[in-house]
């Protein structure tokens, strides 16, 4: 992990954020490439989701909406969802060490006074009893800061879709079963932010609430758990590092309890540790507790009326909320391929449609008219892709950063190129090189990369 997080600072993916001042814990900021790199999978989401939605169990494309709801919102809305009340975390402190961990991280989580120790070690230290912490980030609105101006930043996308869900009913003409989906910033105030962005204090998480007649369950709940682990297999994380994993009947939220249904999309990030796996995206099956909940709260009638079933009802949800900024590690984690073979020792083989830069341009080198006809390349297709323009340096040191970089694909204009018109085209994956037409490089790409 120390390399890959080293290869993410060097190259310009991820910075902890304000260095300068010594950093801040639990908060983390993308360079260049990697938010090129997260634009591209939120991209993927939002199309694959909302642009152009899988087609639901009877094969028809399913309807999803997009909404974007801002990150501060009436302070009830957190008292109707069970946070204000319930979103807390146990906590120990170590009255020796004076370190804090999470009661359920205390089995492998290191004393940081007794290095010898192994993790969960923790027979001599002094640990308080668990006490309960809240994860909301308060924040006060206006110029008053007591308690009656108290707002909160949401930890979750989800609830600006519930008590928009009127909003949705009344403007857009919408049939249950529909989906609404968003995707932005969540804030936790986690007790221990660890494993780089892993878990994080501020975070990106893209989520879809699934509105279902009750009845349904048993169809859209397998449906969603499957399309999601499909999705993420689509990224390039298909293999034996991605798994699913229902929960046990103790791990199940509260909303979840009653009627089964949850799982987890996991992936085996270097640091799982024993477990080997941790959670990327949860798929839960909520029943209509957090339409309920807003209708209580609010007054609002939160009722749909099922023209075709000539029913009133509270829809039911199924939820599949995954992390953006957690999908993003694991798309590096899976991408770092160490390679003694080449200078760079190590290449990133993101997937051509998300990788942040999908081909390098470079004249050989830098006379006889090659950089003329390799920036007339470059400004062909920049209208269109991610490419990059280099001219300076060697070509190895040139392909040495473009294989850090994780581009799939660099042209190379060269003495062939201004007699007959061809380039090398070079594989990342297998430092193969072949020529093509430099009229051919546009339908290349598109082939290879899509658009
Ligand atoms: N609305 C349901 C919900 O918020 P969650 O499992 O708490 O569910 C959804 O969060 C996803 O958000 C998780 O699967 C994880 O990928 C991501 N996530 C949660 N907390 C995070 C954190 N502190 N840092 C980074 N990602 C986090």
């Amino acid at each position: 992990m120390d390399d890959i997080v080293a290869l993410c600072r060097r190259r310009g993916f991820i910075w902890q954020s304000s260095e300068i001042y010594g950093g801040i814990n639990g908060f983390w900021d993308y360079g260049p490439l990697g938010v090129m790199l997260k634009n591209n999978i939120r991209d993927a989401w939002w199309r694959d989701m909302v642009l152009c939605p899988p087609q639901g169990p009877d094969g028809q494309p399913l309807d999803i909406l997009g909404l974007d709801c801002s990150i501060i919102s009436h302070p009830k809305v957190w008292e109707a969802s069970g946070h204000v009340a319930g979103f807390s975390d146990p906590m120990i402190d170590c009255k020796e060490c004076k370190a804090r961990f999470r009661a359920d991280q205390i089995p492998d989580s290191q004393c940081p006074l007794k290095p010898s120790k192994k993790p969960g070690e923790h027979d001599k230290c002094k640990l308080t009893d668990a006490r309960q912490f809240n994860l909301m980030f308060e924040t006060h609105t206006g110029a008053l800061k007591d308690d009656d101006n108290k707002t909160y930043l949401r930890p979750e996308t989800a609830q600006g879709m519930f008590f928009n869900f009127k909003n949705v009913l009344d403007t857009c003409r919408v049939k249950v079963p529909f989906g609404l989906a968003q995707l932005g910033k969540g804030f936790r105030n986690e007790i221990t932010p660890r494993n780089f962005i892993f878990r994080s204090r501020e975070f990106e998480m893209m989520e879809v609430e699934f509105f279902i007649h009750p009845s349904t369950a048993n169809e859209w709940y397998p449906f969603w758990r499957k399309t999601r682990y499909d999705w993420w297999c689509s990224l390039g994380l298909a293999g034996s590092n991605l798994r699913l994993r229902d929960h046990e009947k103790d791990e199940l939220a509260h909303y979840a309890r009653d009627n089964g249904g949850c799982c987890d999309v996991e992936y085996a990030f270097p640091f799982s540790g024993e477990k080997g796996f941790s959670e990327l995206e949860g798929i839960a099956y909520r029943s209509n507790f957090d339409l309920t909940q807003h209708a209580k709260t609010s007054g609002a009638k939160l009722e749909y009326f099922d023209q075709a079933r000539n029913e009133r009802y509270l829809p039911h949800v199924v939820e599949p909320a995954a992390g953006l900024t957690r999908g993003l590690l694991a798309v590096i984690c899976e991408a770092y391929t160490p390679d003694a073979t080449r200078p760079s020792g190590v290449y990133m083989k993101f997937q051509p449609r998300i990788a942040p830069i999908k081909a390098g341009i470079f004249p050989l080198v830098n006379k006889d008219g090659m950089p003329e006809v390799a920036e007339k390349l470059y400004k062909e297709l920049r209208g269109k892709y991610a490419v990059q323009f280099d001219e300076k340096q060697s070509i190895g040191k040139r392909y040495a950063r473009m294989d850090e970089a994780g581009t799939p694909f660099c042209f190379t204009v060269d003495g062939d190129t201004l007699t007959g018109g061809t380039v090398t085209v070079r594989y990342r994956d297998t430092q193969q090189q072949e020529r093509i037409g430099i009229d051919k490089v546009p339908a290349f790409m598109a082939e290879k990369i899509g658009g």
